[in-house]
């Protein structure tokens, strides 16, 4: 067997012992998709009952500004799961900004912007916790064991990072792209965090972090295996992203097809009059015949104009112009408490930079007290 057998999941001196590396390699299949999303409903239902059990993570890369994609996809239930009483942890996932860029863009801005759209949208710097990847040394230094839990194939087969690197147009694989998984699972992992809000192209990372957590408690685990040294994270899925850009392609920063957060009611308007529609002037729901149509009306739904269907029928002759004017209207409305907050405080860039040290100073703590327990497991606290 060469050092590059592809067959081989795990390192060699775990290989014999079943190991969550085969879910890794199938972490995408229709079966282990449709237990994902089982197990998910489980914990849904039980984070009412239980929130105590729950640290929640969750990471975004500041590339840019966050958008209505961000808000439907994943921003607007952060709330109400630090509402029902789940340790809800954010990280602006700085360092994953150079994973596939060669420059970090105005970071400072955007972190700063990020942190200011995360507290629009109701995150409560009191209950909750912001914090960034660069400031936290303890949890990046976990990357080291780590690296040394998984093996090269492994990280080459993660379907993400395919996917990912493709999109970046030819890109070279870089050192931190190939590992930026292993990453992800310190971020994961030196929080104790137990459940990660995900979409389904995100699976595989989160497994990535499953396997590490279980190699690493079962190459250097305490004699108390009742207590490992790592909680085993789970997946909160979230539905797939509802909304195109308004092009009619996947929304996207770089297309500029996407109306961000932080824009004014003017430029909300001016961009959803440009939005692509079709020649038919009767308006209806069709997802699979009208993509874009259905999406404004998707759109104006999510920002409660009711049902999609109903609106169309209600718009009916009126064309795309009375459909483009009820989404402005709704939209707008929906969103301006949110851009009102964010306003005041994308203006207070002492405050943003508080809330960010507090968030640092608590993930910090906790990253030291992880690094802790595995230099003991490692027999590596001199
Ligand atoms: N990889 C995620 C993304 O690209 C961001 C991220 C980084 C993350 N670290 C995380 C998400 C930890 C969840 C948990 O969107």
């Amino acid at each position: 067997m060469t050092q590059h057998d592809v067959t081989t999941n795990a390192p060699a001196d775990l290989s014999d012992e079943p190991d969550a590396g085969d879910a890794l390699a199938k972490s995408t299949d229709a079966a282990s998709l449709a237990r994902s999303l089982a197990r998910s409903g489980e914990i849904e239902a039980d984070l009412d009952v239980n929130p105590g059990r729950y640290r929640m993570l969750t990471g975004v890369r500041p590339t840019g500004n966050m958008h209505l994609g961000h808000y439907f996809g994943t921003m607007h239930s952060w709330q109400s799961i630090q509402d029902r009483g789940v340790d809800t942890w954010i990280l602006v996932a700085d360092y994953q900004v150079i994973t596939d860029r060669d420059g970090l863009g105005p970071i400072r801005e955007r972190v700063l912007s990020l942190v200011a759209d995360t507290l629009a949208v109701g995150v409560d710097p009191q209950r909750s916790t912001i914090f960034a990847h660069s400031a936290v040394p303890a949890a990046n230094q976990l990357m080291l064991p780590f690296l040394s839990l998984v093996t090269e194939s492994e990280l080459h087969r993660n379907p993400t990072v395919k996917s990912e690197l493709e999109a970046t147009g030819g890109r070279a694989m870089t050192g931190l792209m190939l590992t930026y998984p292993v990453h992800q699972a310190a971020d994961i992992l030196f929080c104790q965090a137990n459940l990660v809000p995900v979409g389904k192209d995100q699976l595989p990372h989160l497994e990535q972090a499953r396997v590490i957590a279980q190699r690493f408690d079962k190459r250097y685990g305490r004699a108390d295996a009742a207590r490992p040294v790592f909680r085993r994270p789970e997946a909160l899925l979230s539905e797939a992203p509802l909304l195109l850009g308004l092009d009619g392609e996947k929304m996207s920063k770089s297309r500029h097809n996407t109306i961000e957060l932080r824009m004014s009611a003017d430029e909300t308007a001016k961009m959803l009059k440009k939005a692509k529609t079709d020649s038919d002037r009767h308006i209806t729901y069709d997802p699979e015949g009208r993509p874009e149509v259905a999406n404004l009306l998707t759109l104006a739904s999510l920002c409660g104009a009711g049902d999609p269907q109903a609106l169309a029928e209600r718009i009916g002759d009126g064309g795309a112009g009375t459909l483009k004017q009820i989404t402005i209207e709704a939209v707008n409305e929906f969103f301006a408490p949110i851009r009102a907050r964010r306003a005041e405080l994308i203006a207070n860039e002492d405050y943003l930079l508080q809330v960010l040290a507090a968030g640092n100073a608590k993930a910090n703590e906790v990253a030291n007290q992880t690094l802790d327990a595995v230099r003991t497991a490692m027999h590596m606290n001199y």
